[in-house]
């Protein structure tokens, strides 16, 4: 905890860090506590340890309640009570940084994660509520709005584009060239495509409105949205016009990206394209942000890069306590995989498209997949860093993430996904917007204290926090002209590559 720079502040009423204090962290403590209300009032008689249950439910409530009182009050940070094993380390953090501070004098990044892990001090707390996530409904629920996007591209990705070879766009390989046009092209779509899928993360949307988050993905990524959607296609329309409709929607999806384009300022995308295409079997580590259509568009990307021959191993890491809502943990990981192409208990699926090409693209791509997580292709991970208090400037000498360092060396490339990342990445701080992204993640990046054995960090970020860097001159100047919240708004991005 020693910023390299001033660190943005919920002190600051025009920032976005006091918007988020004042307004949208009240209600997604209210919205915690009417999960677990909603949970414990639908809990079966049939459970032997109902009573015990409810009991527990409500000093749940009363913690978490107590929370927004604290909050807006900016009552002082008080010490962890529970036993979970990074306790300690945020007690020490506490009192050797921020004795007697609160939540608008302490950083915004502190403050913020702070409010996270004491939502999970409530339940650890417990007995039978230790391991309940109060976010997983919200999660599911956009999941499954996400229907359409979800399917329009899981037919997109599976039918075959060229009709001479059958190939589809995942079966593209490195050794068809890797300067070969569908290799470079595929890859700078699943690029936007990864980055796109961060727009529509629950944190921001307070109240999370279905029709604005299908909207969004289709301003997105434009699926469904041509005249004649594969989503939206009869079974007899699909099945003799299924590669026309796909083509139309490929070509309408492309179009829509490329007009995206000018909406990612500062772009280092050809930068990584470099990188990767020169990798053969690598192993590539994604630093995971959401659950649901995000995570969805990870293992698009993810399979993209094992299939091109890039990679032959990817190593995803999630939280380990629910976090910014809809954070991927482990569960959400496989639960997401098993969603697309497992029947649920009563035997319907989760996503129920009607057309069956439909849904046999759906299942093929959980099928192979899942074949990744089971031959070990695919690994998911967690680790207690990932949710501390220390912004990325610690991994490689903060003693809690030695071995995750260590491990982590060994890859060779760093994707990490989204806002928080990023502004864990950067410190948090009020970094000039033209500073190089290289000098502003500090040991990670190329600068005098740079840490050994870091390999090419990415980050893929639609903007929603005050903080950006990587800007040309001038950039930041004609965005304040163009719209008064383009920082914070999720509209625009940044792919920022530290070589
Ligand atoms: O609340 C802080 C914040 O970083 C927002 O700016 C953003 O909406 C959210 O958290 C998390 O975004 P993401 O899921 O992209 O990390
Ligand atoms: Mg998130």
């Amino acid at each position: 905890l020693n910023p390299p720079q001033k660190p943005l502040s919920g002190q600051d009423k025009h920032s976005f860090g006091y918007t988020t204090l004042q307004s949208r962290l009240p209600v997604i403590v209210s919205k915690t506590v009417d999960d677990v209300y909603r949970t414990y009032h639908g809990l079966p008689d049939s459970d032997p340890l109902k009573k015990e249950k409810e009991q527990e439910a409500k000093k749940i409530i009363e913690l978490i309640g107590g929370l927004r009182y604290e909050l807006q009050r900016d009552k002082p940070f008080r010490p962890f009570t529970d036993k979970r094993e990074d306790a300690e380390e945020w007690n020490q953090a506490l009192s050797e940084y921020y004795p007697a501070s609160s939540w608008y004098k302490a950083s915004w990044l502190f403050s913020e994660c702070y409010l996270y892990r004491r939502i999970k001090e409530a339940f650890a707390l417990s007995q039978h509520w230790k391991d309940y996530d109060p976010f997983f409904e919200q999660k599911q629920t956009v999941f499954k709005s996400s229907q359409k996007a979800v399917v329009s591209m899981a037919v997109q990705l599976t039918t075959p584009v060229d009709p001479k070879t059958q190939k589809s766009m995942l079966d593209i390989k490195v050794q068809d060239g890797p300067e070969s046009k569908g290799t470079r092209d595929t890859f700078f779509e699943m690029v936007q495509v990864s980055l796109w899928g961060n727009a529509t993360d629950l944190s921001l949307l307070d109240n999370p409105d279905l029709a604005k988050v299908e909207e969004l993905q289709r301003r997105m990524l434009s699926s469904g949205s041509s005249n004649k959607s594969s989503a939206n296609a009869s079974p007899a329309a699909s099945t003799v016009h299924l590669d026309e409709v796909v083509q139309e929607d490929r070509e309408h999806h492309a179009s829509e990206l490329e007009k995206h384009a000018d909406k990612i300022l500062s772009n280092d995308s050809e930068l990584l394209w470099n990188r990767v295409k020169s990798l053969r079997n690598g192993r590539v580590d994604i630093i995971l942000d959401n659950a649901g259509f995000e995570l969805y568009v990870d293992f698009v990307f993810a399979d993209y890069l094992v299939r091109a021959g890039f990679a032959s191993e990817v190593v995803f890491h999630a939280k380990r306590i629910p976090w910014f809502v809809s954070d991927v943990m482990p569960f959400d990981f496989q639960w997401t995989l098993d969603q697309l192409h497992r029947p649920t208990s009563d035997n319907t699926n989760f996503f129920n498209p009607t057309d069956p090409i439909e849904q046999q693209a759906l299942q093929a791509l959980g099928q192979k997949w899942q074949s990744y997580v089971n031959n070990g292709t695919w690994k998911v991970t967690s680790h207690e860093f990932w949710t501390s208090c220390y912004a990325f400037y610690h991994l490689p000498t903060h003693p809690s993430a030695h071995d995750l360092f260590q491990d982590m060396r060994q890859s060779d490339l760093w994707i990490f996904k989204g806002d928080l990342n990023y502004r864990k990445l950067v410190y948090d701080c009020k970094w000039p917007t033209t500073t190089p992204f290289t000098k502003a993640i500090g040991p990670l990046g190329d600068g005098e204290d740079k840490a050994e054995g870091v390999p090419m960090v990415v980050s893929f970020r639609t903007c929603k926090a005050d903080v950006v860097v990587g800007l040309a001159e001038g950039v930041e100047e004609k965005m304040d002209k163009v719209a008064a919240n383009w920082q914070v708004s999720g509209e625009y991005a940044v792919i920022s590559v530290s070589p």
